[in-house]
C-alpha cells in the first residue's frame, strides 16, 4: 500500500527539506515528492524539490505553486496577485500520485498552520481532505525551546485527529550540549510521540552518494 507522509515542522528552517530527502533516500520502491507551495525563489532558482533531487537523485517532483517573495504562501500570493491552488487541488494530486508510487512525501511550507490556499486552509486541512491513509512527521529543532514548539505542533495535529508517525530532529549537533541531550530524552515524554530519526548537522551539505549511503543510519 502506498504510504503518504506529510513532513511538517515546528517552524520554517528546521530541516524539513533535508528530512524529506532522507526519507526519499531510504525509500524502497518508487517515491514522489510534492511541495504544495514554494516561496522565496524565482522561476530559475532551485527550490526545496531541487534540493531533494540534488541530495537523492529522486526526480519525481511536483511543485504546486511557486512564489517570488520569501513569505507565507497566502501572503506572497496576495502580494503577487496569484490565485493559489486550493488544498482540494493538492489532495487530488496526492491521490493521483499514490495510484502507482510506493511512497508520496509532502513537504509543507513553514509550520503546520501556515495557510496554503486563498481560503486559509493549511497542511492539516489538506491532509484531512485525503480519502487514503496518511501520517505526519514533525521535524523539530534540537535545542532549547523545542519542547514547547514540538508540543504545540503535536497538540494541533491531535486536536484535528491527524495521525503522527514520529518526530525527527532536523539537525542534530556532532557534540550535543546539555539542553539538546535532555530534549532528546524529554521530547517523547512531553509529546507522547517517539523520536524516529535525527539528521546530523551538516548532512544537507553532503554529496549525493554520501547522503544516500548514510540516510538509513539516521532513523531508528
Ligand atoms: N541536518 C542538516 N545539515 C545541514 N544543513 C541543514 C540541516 N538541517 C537544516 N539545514 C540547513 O538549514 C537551513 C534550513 O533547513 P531547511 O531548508 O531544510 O528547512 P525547512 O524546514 O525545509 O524550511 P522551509 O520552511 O523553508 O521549507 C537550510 O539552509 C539547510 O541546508
Ligand atoms: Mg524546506
Amino acid at each position: 500500500m502506498t504510504r503518504i507522509l506529510f513532513v511538517t515542522g515546528t517552524d520554517t528552517g528546521v530541516g524539513k527539506t533535508v528530512v524529506t530527502a532522507a526519507f526519499a533516500a531510504t525509500a524502497r520502491g518508487s517515491v514522489a515528492v510534492l511541495k504544495p507551495a514554494q516561496t522565496g525563489v524565482t522561476a530559475d532558482e532551485p527550490g526545496d524539490l531541487q534540493e531533494v533531487q540534488r541530495l537523492t537523485g529522486v526526480a519525481d517532483l511536483h511543485e504546486g505553486v511557486r512564489l517570488l517573495e520569501p513569505l507565507a504562501p497566502t501572503t506572497a500570493g496576495r502580494r503577487q496577485g496569484v490565485v493559489l491552488p486550493s488544498v482540494d487541488d493538492h489532495a487530488r494530486t496526492i491521490e493521483k500520485l499514490a495510484v502507482d508510487r510506493d511512497l508520496v512525501l509532502v513537504e509543507g511550507a513553514g509550520g503546520l498552520l501556515v495557510g496554503l490556499d486563498d481560503d486559509g486552509n493549511d497542511l492539516a486541512d489538506l491532509a484531512a481532505r485525503l480519502e487514503i491513509p496518511f501520517a505526519f512527521v514533525v521535524v523539530a529543532r534540537a535545542g532549547l525551546g523545542t519542547l514547547n514548539h514540538t508540543g504545540l505542533t503535536v497538540e494541533a495535529l491531535r486536536a484535528r485527529g491527524l495521525p503522527i508517525a514520529g518526530l525527527v530532529i532536523g539537525s542534530w549537533p556532532a557534540e550535543p550540549e546539555l539542553a539538546e541531550r535532555c530534549n532528546l530524552e524529554d521530547l517523547p515524554a512531553t509529546t507522547g510521540v517517539p523520536v524516529i530519526g535525527r539528521i546530523p548537522a551538516g548532512a544537507g551539505a553532503l554529496e549525493r552518494e554520501a547522503f544516500v549511503a548514510a540516510a538509513a543510519s539516521w532513523f531508528e
